[in-house]
């Protein structure tokens, strides 16, 4: 918890905690990470997109690699436990490891991923798919709001483009990835549970928008003749609201949004806004998708504009282990808790992780599901549970083996 505190000095704004892909803020916190995991016995390294990733031996070389972590990124005006509980929930578990002097018949890899929240660049997962060799060489072009590119970010952040696409890690070596992340939703509060496991994670695409109208002086055109593309973009923005509504376990968000000029006297030519779609079933999401892509060309056509529809993410519902996910249910009932499992609405990197093993989640319950934003909150006894379930995950895992992929 002190961890998780002392992380927040790290920020690229002064009053709220907000740290990107390649930012000097990120880099301090994974130097301040790097020092806690090389205390913990864990050797230290950095992949070519800057993942920080820390290894602590099994008693064979040649054993199995059991992958934990989350990420050390975050959106703006983040809380301070959406990626970083994960990632210190299992260097906890490592350091009661190392100070046992206790080696498993598996090494285990503690991944700090650099960018899963996508809030620079706008991809899902940019980092954890360079771990799993399912990095889209296209991403390097897409710049920043000041103009860089993805590619100068990751020069700048001490990692190297031309590296960043990989062949994927062997399935075989690896036993498997857990993570554990705040729920991000009230389930587990409302039952009063301190954690749950994840049964799967919902499936999502994020979509960029664009509106081109005609840029036009506010006082001198009328109504009928304007091709206003901040007004196509607000109907639009309504459109994904009422089929969410309509879709039961769909959502729908725009949580992006840019015009331009934007000038208060000019009409706007030109929106550009990111949506973001999801739903636990994929066929759900991929007809709602379907549908609304084509409300937007009507809704452009009837206003004479031009909307263009590109799909920057398109990642499918993930279902966990049920390997991995009934030692975690053993590991919970051993701490005297019940097992509950739900479904994530929130995205993790084991969507990512999925490509090439098998993935579990452990949820932490948080005050009121409150994330993305500063008041997200857990309680110590949770996150001491957490680590007491992880701890004995492991263990057991040693005792019966990894899963077979
Ligand atoms: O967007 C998400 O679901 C996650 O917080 N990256
Ligand atoms: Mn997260
Ligand atoms: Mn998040």
């Amino acid at each position: 918890m002190g961890r998780c505190e002392a992380l927040t000095i790290h920020s690229q704004e002064p009053d709220k905690l907000t740290r990107g892909y390649g930012t000097a803020a990120l880099r301090a916190t994974q130097e301040e990470v790097a020092t806690w995991m090389e205390a913990a016995g864990l050797t230290v390294r950095r992949d070519a997109v800057g993942n920080l990733i820390g290894r602590y031996e099994g008693k064979r070389a040649t054993a199995k690699t059991l992958l934990l972590g989350s990420h050390l990124d975050s959106v703006g005006d983040a809380g301070k436990y959406d990626g970083p509980l994960g990632v210190l929930v299992a260097l906890a578990v490592v350091e009661g490891l190392h100070a046992r002097q206790e080696r498993l018949p598996f090494a285990i890899e503690l991944l700090a991923f650099a960018d899963e929240e996508g809030m620079r660049f706008g991809t899902a997962y940019l980092s954890s798919s360079v771990f799993t060799g399912a990095f889209d060489s296209a991403w390097l072009t897409a710049v920043d709001t000041e103009g860089v590119s993805l590619a100068d970010a990751i020069l700048g952040f001490g990692g190297d483009p031309d590296g960043v696409v990989t062949s994927p890690p062997d399935a075989a070596s690896l036993a498997g990835y857990v993570e554990v992340h705040i729920e991000q939703g009230p389930t587990l509060e409302s039952l009063d549970l301190p954690v749950g496991i994840v049964s799967a994670i919902a499936g999502r695409n994020r979509v960029a928008i664009s509106f081109t109208g005609a840029a036009g002086h506010a006082g001198t055109v009328a109504m009928p003749l304007r091709h206003d593309a901040l007004c196509a973009a607000a109907e639009f923005v309504l459109a994904a609201e009422a089929t969410a509504l309509a879709t039961p376990g769909l959502v729908a968000t725009v949580g992006e949004i840019a015009i331009e000029p934007g000038a208060g006297n000019v009409i706007p030519g030109l929106a550009r806004l990111a949506l973001d779609i999801r739903h636990p079933d994929d066929t759900v999401r991929e007809g709602a998708c379907r549908r609304l892509r084509h409300q937007m060309e009507e809704m452009a056509a009837q206003r004479g504009v031009e909307a263009t529809w590109q799909i920057v993410n398109d990642n499918a519902a993930v279902a966990c282990d049920p390997h991995l996910s009934g030692l975690l249910a053993d590991a919970i009932e051993q701490t005297g808790h019940a097992v509950h499992h739900l479904p994530s609405g929130a995205g993790h990197d084991p969507v990512m992780l999925a490509v090439v093993t098998s993935v579990a989640m452990l949820f932490v319950r948080c005050a009121g599901g409150i994330s993305h934003n500063p008041a997200e909150s857990v309680m110590i006894d949770d996150v001491a549970v957490a680590i007491e379930v992880v701890d004995r995950f492991v263990g057991m895992l040693a005792d019966v083996g990894p899963a077979t992929r």
